[in-house]
């Protein structure tokens, strides 16, 4: 090959180069975008998948590459952090352009959920949380004996009785590992890495467009007095409490708790004047009978007949 073949070889390699830049002469090295709300960055672009970080509303992030997840709302884009993690579009500052136009495409093995998964069953009402603390909102009021699949762990979250482990179940909500039958072997299962506090009304599934399960519609909207589900303990101030099979002094004795005996209760209801409080022998004693008042010292205790299975309580 002549000194003349070999340089209109390299030219043509050049202009090649050249050819394929201003083809792809719109897509961005990056797009910088801002969270609208707290979002939560992800290990894959699925609601499911476990936190890698989580962005503030107000926090700015460079958006590297495209790829497709979870439909939120009105997509199912997620953006690609420099972070190495995923949000969806729906959560930050709308982009003029077309991300898949203007941004590279993060590749096919972007696209995959990976998560970890463990079954577990509820042994006491629980409130499902949009996020593993009490001042998050509940997504499902969830009855005893409810089968749940679990997706990851965090140790972050509110403390029930001496437990601040929290699981997120399948249905995209945390659940507290203290009202489980059994402590799951989270040897198993994702962490869930930081989670930030999520408002149902800003990540809520609108008309059902998300995908389902994913970021569910509101329940009916809750009575004001319906607070969150979790467990409380309380100590006998009485000689003995009898804890009841209904919430009535005539209702036959199931247990017998004694004098400064710690009791956990579950959920608290006025009765004709009287407070009650089921406990977790699935049995009810009269808040009287105890040093603290359920219904009065606890911030949010939820009332019993709202739980499902419980609503004919009233007829008793
Ligand atoms: C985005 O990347 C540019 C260029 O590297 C950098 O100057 C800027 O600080 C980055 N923005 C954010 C929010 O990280
Ligand atoms: C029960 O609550 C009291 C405070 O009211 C606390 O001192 C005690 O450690 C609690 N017991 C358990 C087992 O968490
Ligand atoms: C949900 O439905 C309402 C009423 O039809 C409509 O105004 C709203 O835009 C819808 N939201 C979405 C995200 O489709
Ligand atoms: C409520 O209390 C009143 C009197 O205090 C009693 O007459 C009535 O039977 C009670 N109702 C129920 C449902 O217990």
């Amino acid at each position: 090959m002549g000194l003349y073949s070999r340089r209109s070889l390299i030219l043509g390699y050049t202009s090649l180069v050249l050819l394929s830049a201003s083809a792809n002469a719109a897509i961005l090295p990056y797009i910088t975008r801002e969270a609208e709300y707290n979002t939560e960055c992800k290990t894959c672009p699925r609601v499911l998948c476990p936190n890698q970080l989580y962005y503030g509303t107000g926090d700015t992030f460079n958006a590297t590459c495209w790829t497709r997840g979870t439909r939120i709302i009105d997509g199912n884009i997620w953006l690609k952090s420099e972070a190495g993690c995923y949000v969806t579009q729906y959560d930050v500052t709308e982009w003029e352009g077309d991300y898949t136009s203007d941004l590279a495409y993060c590749g096919k093995a972007s696209e995959e959920r990976h998560i970890t998964e463990e079954d577990a069953t509820l042994k006491y009402k629980t409130e499902c949380r949009i996020c593993p603390d009490l001042t998050c909102d509940n997504v499902a009021y969830l009855s005893e004996d409810t089968d749940l699949t679990l997706t990851c762990w965090t140790d972050q979250g509110q403390l029930i009785i001496d437990d601040p482990y929290h699981f997120k179940t399948t249905n995209n909500c945390y659940v507290a590992r203290k009202n489980l039958y059994s402590k799951p072997d989270i040897t198993y299962l994702d962490y869930c890495g930081p989670i930030p506090l999520l408002e149902p009304e800003k990540h809520f599934n609108e008309n059902g467009t998300s995908d389902v399960n994913k970021r569910d519609a509101l329940p009916a909207p809750l009575p004001d007095d319906m607070g969150v589900q979790y467990l409380i303990n309380v100590t006998v101030g009485e000689e003995y409490a009898y804890c009841r099979s209904c919430p009535e002094e005539t209702c036959k004795s199931k247990k017998r708790y004694q004098f400064n005996q710690e009791v956990w209760l579950q959920c608290t209801e006025n009765f004709n004047g009287t407070w009650w409080s089921e406990s977790t022998d699935f049995c009810w004693v009269k808040n009287s009978d105890f040093w603290e008042s359920p219904e009065g010292d606890n911030y949010k205790f939820p009332t019993c007949s709202l739980f499902p299975g419980d609503e004919d309580l009233r007829s008793h």
